[in-house]
């Protein structure tokens, strides 16, 4: 062989194995990612979690978040697939200012099911910052520092992350998004929060819900915009970045807010989004077909791994309210409507989890289809079994490859 060639050989080498490698990274990067559900059970009649288990593992979900810590479902998604958030209840927060309390918490709600149960991490409360009991607020930091330091104690730091999900009313601001910053009355308390979530590197968590904007202001925002189907979108006037969708806006016009703060590194998640598809004759908007194509739509944009306009390289991570309609929630009828299924197991309306290829968005029927509980696992076997396959096929190709480039 004389030289040239062997440059040239040798280039194609280093080509090869970049793209190899480049294939093989998207791949294994691809097979983690999972749309999160919140679980909330304040109803009567839903399926025992042995079939909501089935049901998620139809759907392909791999994370969940329940909104107490039922010893049932912490046992019952053991040995699963399923990354769990558990929540603190609110009622908890008081007594685990009390570091004693905090670490008999953690010692009987975490500790018995970790790791055999994938808990990833802990809402201490939720939506505390907007509670109408105000006296909550300064009980949320002290239990959240007792809560991470008896899991320090207890081993399960590095596992279990601690945060505390909030309402996209603890923004004074949100629109643009560059102009988002957070209620002044509680910027000495969101200081101490952001501070701990900074220290801990924990992710900041925000509910957040395009629907209230739009039911608000059905005449000013459109529907489109809130709904992710296709529209002009707005551009901020100061960042100069194009939004085609108010809940990224949203996310963005959080991080913003942190940032004002003087905190710039954290990692901003969706903890709670959906759509009702069912309100009061007051509430616009909250229809079967808008509900369908938002959470449609949500799906498809999350398949994508998509970031916000801010942050385009950082998948936004998000949580999806709710898997079931809940019948017991007080308040308007919108409020028991915003499950992606009826308690019998059957779809509220079709979203497209069972086949993920369909990316229409508008004009589609919301189907009457429903899903068998019993019947789940076939697909997931299926998908997994593709996606290992290929997997191993790379890894033997790349062993095979690098064999031959040691003989050279
Ligand atoms: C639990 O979930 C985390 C986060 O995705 C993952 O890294 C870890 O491997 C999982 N643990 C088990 C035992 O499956």
């Amino acid at each position: 062989m004389d030289a040239p060639l062997r440059s040239t050989t040798s280039l194609l080498q280093i080509l090869v194995s970049f793209f190899l490698l480049l294939f093989l990274g998207l791949n294994m990067f691809r097979e983690v990612e999972s749309l999160g559900i919140n679980y909330g059970q304040v109803a009567n009649n839903l399926p025992p979690p042995e079939k909501v288990l089935q049901l998620l593992n139809a759907l392909k979900i791999t994370k969940a978040r329940i909104y107490d810590t039922n010893p049932q479902v912490l046992t019952t998604f053991a040995n699963t697939n399923i990354e769990l958030i558990v929540t603190v209840e609110n009622q908890m927060l008081a007594t685990l200012g009390d570091q004693q309390q905090a670490l008999q918490w953690v010692s009987s709600h975490i500790r018995p099911y970790f790791p055999a149960t994938n808990i990833t991490g802990i809402a201490v409360g939720n939506e505390i910052f907007t509670d109408e009991d105000t006296s909550l607020m300064t009980y949320l930091v002290p239990a959240m520092v007792n809560i991470h330091a008896a899991l320090v104690k207890t081993g399960l730091s590095q596992y279990i992350q601690v945060s505390s999900p909030n309402s996209l009313a603890v923004l004074a601001n949100s629109y643009p998004p560059s102009a988002g910053n957070f209620r002044s009355d509680l910027s000495d308390i969101m200081q101490q929060f952001l501070q701990f979530l900074a220290t801990n590197k924990s992710p900041f968590w925000i509910n957040a819900y395009p629907y209230f904007a739009y039911k608000d202001n059905p005449n000013k925002i459109s529907l489109d915009y809130v709904l992710f189907n296709s529209n002009q979108g707005m551009v901020d006037p100061y960042t100069r970045l194009h939004y085609d969708n108010m809940l990224y806006a949203q996310v963005d016009a959080a991080i913003f807010a942190i940032s004002r703060m003087g905190f710039n590194g954290l990692e901003v998640k969706i903890s709670e989004t959906g759509w009702p598809s069912k309100g009061d004759s007051n509430e616009v908007g909250a229809t079967l077909q808008n509900a369908a194509i938002y959470n449609r739509n949500i799906l498809r944009r999350q398949l994508l791994n998509e970031g916000t306009p801010l942050r385009p390289n950082v998948r936004l991570d998000i949580y999806v309210f709710a898997l079931f309609n809940e019948d017991m929630k007080p308040g308007p009828t919108s409020e028991r409507n915003y499950g992606l299924f009826q308690p019998d197991g059957t779809m509220a309306y079709n979203v497209g989890l069972l086949s993920t290829t369909s990316t229409t968005t508008s004009n589609s029927e919301p189907s009457s289809a429903s899903v068998s509980l019993a019947s789940s696992a076939p697909p997931m076997v299926k998908r997994v079994g593709y996606q290992s396959l290929v997997h191993w096929m790379m890894m033997m190709m790349m062993f095979v490859y690098i064999c031959w480039l040691c003989k050279c």
